[in-house]
Parts: structure tokens; C-alpha cells; sequence
């Protein structure tokens, strides 16, 4: 695949455990391949800015936070929800990062800890945040919650759902079914009336069977796959 919305660059501003909270059991996504999926899914929306962005299995809120860095000009708002509630925790945290006051706060607190231990690390981290504090034009508002996304959703209005569905790697399913992706498809048709696309990230052997959605591109990618769809009408 041709990356169409995401020069090659060095992002290890970006890199989980650095300015944004990290940690272990905790996931995240390239952050190249993140801004090239919703890059694809914009593409399709009539709607180009004051988008509200949904990840319905959001994890640490990782794939969120960068997209709130890199498209706070065309996101108006961020949804994430997780069957986990120690992964909203850290959500919860990545996104309080795209408001001034968030960044503020993680740089005193990366200060305190290169006053204690002088670390490099630290020392690189505190550099990160300027570039952030750079990369940020607006802040972008934020709201996460504990949801099972296999079972009803509450409506969002949401334009694009981006997620990264559990592989059995780091994460599984938590209901265990074999067709969790296809019944969380099923729940996301519900959630808006309006024009929605999403972009859906899995492990190349798992697949999708779904009434509800349309596939307008399918690309692989390494282990993993990722689909861009729309919603069927009718
Ligand atoms: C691969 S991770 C997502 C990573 C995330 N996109 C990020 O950027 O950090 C998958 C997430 O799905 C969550 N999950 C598992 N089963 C779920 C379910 N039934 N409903 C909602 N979330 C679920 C897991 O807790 C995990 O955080």
C-alpha cells in the first residue's frame, strides 16, 4: 500500500511511555499507519472538519491522542470507550494531553522526575513536550466511558469510528466469541443516523462478515489488515 496521508518520519515524540502514558499490558499502534487510516476514512466524509472520532475499543486511548496531535484542525471531538476499565484509566490521561493544561501537568510531573533520577529519558521526554505543546493547533475535547462494543452502544453522532480490534496478541476479545468483530459492526450501525465511515484495524486471519457495512478498501499491512467502510443505506 501506498501511504497517501502520512510522510515517513521520525515519530518517537509519539512513543508510548514518553510524554504519552505508556505502560505494561498497555497497547498502542504506528502511529504512521493511524493517521493514513483516518487520512482514508476523511477522504470518503463529505464533512471535512468539527469531526467527532470514535474508538470503540480504545485501549489506552494511544491511536486517540495521536490523532488528536496530528488533526486537531478537522476534530471537534474524541470518543473512546473499552470493556476495561484500567485501560480508560490510561485513556483518560493520553487525552487530557491534547489540552494545554494536560500538557502542562505531564511536564511537571517528567520535570519532578528528571529532578529526582536525571534520566535521559526524562530529559528527552521534556523535548517532546514542546513538540507536542508545537504540534497541537487547538485543544481537542474528550470523553471516555466503559462500554462492551459487541452489546448496545449509546448514540454518538459519531462521523468516523477508528479502531484497532482485539488479535489475541496483547489483547482479546473479553467475550471470547469468534464473531465479535461482526457483532460489534452490528452495534456501530446503530450508534448515528448520519453519514459515518470506519476504519477498522485487525490481524490478517481474522475476518469480517457484516450486513451493515460496505467495504470501500481493504489493505494489508505486515501482520495486520485494515478496512475502510461506509455505512449500507436502507
Ligand atoms: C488492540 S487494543 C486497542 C488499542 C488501542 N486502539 C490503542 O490505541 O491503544 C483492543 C482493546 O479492546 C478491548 N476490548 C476487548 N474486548 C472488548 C469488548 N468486548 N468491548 C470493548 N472493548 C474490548 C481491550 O480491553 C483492549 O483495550
Amino acid at each position: 500500500m501506498e501511504y497517501l496521508y502520512c510522510k515517513n518520519d521520525n515519530f518517537e515524540d509519539y512513543s508510548s511511555g514518553r510524554v504519552l502514558y505508556g505502560g505494561s499490558g498497555i497497547p498502542n499502534f504506528p502511529v504512521r499507519l493511524i493517521n493514513e487510516m483516518f487520512g482514508r476514512a476523511v477522504h470518503y466524509l463529505e464533512k471535512k472538519s468539527d469531526l467527532t472520532v470514535y474508538d470503540p475499543c480504545c485501549g489506552g486511548g494511544y491511536s486517540l491522542t495521536v490523532l488528536g496531535f496530528f488533526h486537531s484542525a478537522e476534530i471537534g471531538k474524541i470518543y473512546g470507550s473499552d470493556i476495561d476499565g484500567n485501560m480508560l484509566e490510561h485513556a483518560g490521561k493520553n487525552l487530557s494531553l491534547l489540552r494545554y493544561e494536560g500538557l502542562e501537568a505531564r511536564k511537571k510531573e517528567l520535570e519532578a522526575l528528571f529532578d529526582a533520577y536525571h534520566k535521559a529519558s526524562h530529559h528527552d521526554a521534556l523535548q517532546s513536550v514542546e513538540v507536542l505543546k508545537k504540534q497541537l493547533g487547538k485543544p481537542v475535547d474528550s470523553e471516555v466511558f466503559q462500554a462492551d462494543c459487541t452489546k448496545p452502544l449509546p448514540r454518538l453522532d459519531a462521523d468516523i469510528i477508528i479502531t484497532d480490534v482485539p488479535y489475541g496478541n496483547l489483547v482479546d476479545w473479553d467475550n471470547g466469541e469468534g464473531d465479535s468483530q461482526d457483532l460489534m459492526l452490528e452495534q456501530l450501525s446503530h450508534i448515528s443516523d448520519q453519514e459515518m465511515i470506519i476504519a477498522i484495524s485487525m490481524d490478517k486471519k481474522q475476518k469480517i462478515n457484516s450486513a451493515a457495512w460496505n467495504v470501500l478498501e481493504k489493505h494489508n499491512i505486515g501482520k495486520r489488515k485494515f478496512l475502510i467502510m461506509s455505512r449500507k443505506k436502507g
